[in-house]
């Protein structure tokens, strides 16, 4: 089966069961054409991103890794209206396309964009006694995902959700040989989360537009 089939599925599928949506293409294209790389989620994770947290109750939301703002649109359409989304985003020009995405969508009020070091955003959530999340989406640096993870559970409330992408890299992350430090991320954040007696994981592969991948969901126990 080839990645043009998968990208065709995903076309195909999307075209049926997702509404045009003028916002969320306006957000990939203004991304494209400020230089940033396409490596948002797609449109079918998008929607299972925004699903999630419908079927979650999610109020309170905090996304590792903005890039344009396109996943962050999807969630935060799933959010009542005194939700909260707090997403970081190492790069300043990535955040500034993604705040205006963000605005277009009329989401600015929900909506937090954070710029810097996910890991010092995330020490200055704790320090500022921020509100546990209700879901915590990690989408970052690859590399650095047992670092988010460990952060992660600790601003998560009991009962609530963590989502990793990125985890099957292609199918590489059972090469513990590899030479990239993102199969090593995975592998270690994979050992911690196989540690941790606090969660309930699973993890998903997934194959689509953006090839052979798959997410980790990870439910911290009430
Ligand atoms: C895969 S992209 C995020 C895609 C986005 N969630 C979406 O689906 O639309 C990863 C993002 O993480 C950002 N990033 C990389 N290293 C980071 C770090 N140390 N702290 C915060 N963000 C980082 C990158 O600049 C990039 O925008």
């Amino acid at each position: 089966m080839s990645w043009e089939r998968w990208d065709e599925v995903d076309r195909y599928t999307e075209g049926l069961l997702l509404d045009a949506d003028e916002i969320l293409q306006a957000s990939l294209d203004d991304a494209a054409a400020a230089g940033l790389p396409t490596i948002a989620v797609t449109g079918n994770q998008g929607k299972l991103l925004h699903l999630i947290l419908r079927i979650h109750g999610a109020r309170r939301v905090l996304e590792l890794g903005t890039l344009g703002g396109y996943s962050t649109i999807w969630m935060a359409r799933a959010l009542p209206p005194d939700g909260r989304l707090v997403t970081l985003e190492l790069d300043p020009g990535y955040a500034a396309v993604a705040a205006a995405s963000i605005e277009r969508a009329g989401l600015s009020g929900l909506v937090d964009v954070r710029v810097g070091p996910a890991i010092d955003s995330l020490r200055a959530l704790r320090d500022e006694g921020a509100d546990p999340f209700d879901l915590i989406f990690i989408d970052a640096d690859k590399q650095s995902t047992p670092e988010y993870f460990e952060q992660a559970l600790e601003l998560c409330r009991p009962g609530g959700l963590i989502v990793v992408d990125n985890v099957i890299l292609d199918g590489k992350l059972i090469d513990a040989d590899s030479d990239d430090s993102r199969v090593h991320g995975m592998r270690r954040f994979l050992e911690l989360a196989a540690a941790e007696p606090r969660i309930s994981a699973t993890t998903i592969q997934t194959v689509g537009s953006k090839g052979y991948d798959g997410f980790v969901l990870a439910l911290l126990e009430p």
